[in-house]
């Protein structure tokens, strides 16, 4: 029996510096060996979002160190790897570029294989990291910059089933957030308040319901909430819950509306699987109200549900790495001029829509 492989991972295309070493055996088990992540939210949280060119300079001064910090707790050394993989795209173009040119450095003076990974990608395939999902499988990606449904059909093989067509569902919640005086990032804040509100105090849009595709939309629910903030002028503390439950609830609505018309695109294309697993990633899956949406529609359309672990939903490195391996065992490795990409649609096949991956947004 061969040992697993085992790759170091690199992720810099946002506002996270992060480093990893996982192991995939032959069975295509997955093991984590380190995971080090670096937010820079409060670099950036005095502006109310990500500053390009201060996450270039911060993956720049911390990146060196936790790599040698993740393959020190790996116990292993870089001779010892079999493949060094990066985040080549989509993201800020900057930070991307620390990523790649660091893991193509490393590779080249080690004599190690080069995987050049979509950070889209590592988001659809973390969940194979920690269990045994087997293809094709719906992938549902909600977090700063990406709101989409995704087919997986199998490694670099998507099928775009929708996304949105203007703002990302992330963003959506950190505008809602700004107009309220609330804090960056403002999910967990809107979420935390939303608890004491009323749900129906407010009857915003519920966007797309009731179409024939899976698409999204957000901005037309943010003016509705830009509308009542304006309207209502000075806020109490009741009507800044409200507002909060008020459109979570919308949100929640929207999400169970698109979520039966995915289940149903998936299940006309792969009629033969009965028990499709569903995968939420991204940093809004860490939702409570829409988790209980998921878990709904999971009962009701015979899903398996698999929300990953808040560390390895939102951006990290374990998750490039795991996709580097899942490319590296089916020898789909990289040349070292490989350059980095700002947009990098998963499903290339389909029309570029604005909100499915917008230059330089959060992945
Ligand atoms: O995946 P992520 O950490 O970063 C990328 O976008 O790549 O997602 C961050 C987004 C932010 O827009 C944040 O407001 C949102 O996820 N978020 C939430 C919650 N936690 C984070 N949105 C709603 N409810 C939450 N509990
Ligand atoms: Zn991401």
């Amino acid at each position: 029996m061969t040992r697993p492989t085992r790759i170091l991972g690199i992720e810099t295309s946002c506002d996270e510096t992060a480093a990893a070493v996982i192991a995939r055996d032959e069975e295509g088990r997955g093991q984590i060996l380190s995971n080090v992540v670096l937010s820079q939210l409060k670099d950036h949280a005095p502006y109310g979002g990500v500053v390009p060119e201060i996450a270039a300079r911060a993956h720049v001064t911390h990146l060196d160190r936790l790599i040698a910090q993740a393959m020190a707790e790996s116990g292993f050394d870089y001779k010892d790897l079999d493949g060094v993989a990066a985040t080549a795209g989509p993201g800020l173009l900057g930070g991307v570029i620390v990523g790649l040119t660091m893991a193509k450095a490393i590779a080249f003076a080690h004599g190690k294989p080069l995987l050049a990974v979509n950070h889209l990608e590592g988001h659809a395939l973390t969940a194979r990291l920690l269990q045994d999902v087997e293809f094709p499988y719906l992938l549902l990606l909600i977090s700063g910059g990406h709101t989409q449904f995704q087919m997986v059909e199998g490694v670099g093989r998507y099928h775009r089933l929708g996304t949105t067509i203007d703002d990302a569902l992330g963003e959506a919640f950190d505008k809602v957030a700004k107009l309220l005086g609330l804090g960056y990032p403002g999910g967990p804040q809107v979420e935390r308040l939303a608890r004491r509100g009323n749900p129906q105090r407010f009857d915003f849009p519920r966007p797309l319901k009731g179409r024939k595709d899976c698409n999204f939309s957000f901005s037309g629910l943010k003016t509705a909430v830009r509308e009542v903030v304006n309207d209502l002028g000075t806020l109490t503390d009741q009507d800044v819950a409200d507002v909060c439950a008020s459109f979570e609830a919308a949100v929640a609505e929207t999400m169970a509306d698109r979520l039966k018309m995915a289940v149903h695109l998936f299940r006309v294309a792969h009629p033969q699987v009965e028990h499709p697993a569903l995968i939420v990633a991204g940093g809004v899956a860490a939702n409570q109200t829409l988790k209980a949406v998921f878990e709904r529609a999971a009962t009701l359309h015979r899903l398996q549900l698999i929300v990953p672990p808040a560390k390895l939903c939102t951006d990290n490195a374990a998750m490039i790495a795991w996709a580097g391996a899942e490319r590296l065992a089916l020898g789909l490795t990289d040349p070292l001029d490989f350059a980095a990409r700002a947009r990098w649609p998963l499903d290339q096949a389909q029309a570029p829509v604005y909100g499915s991956g917008k230059l330089g947004a959060k992945a």
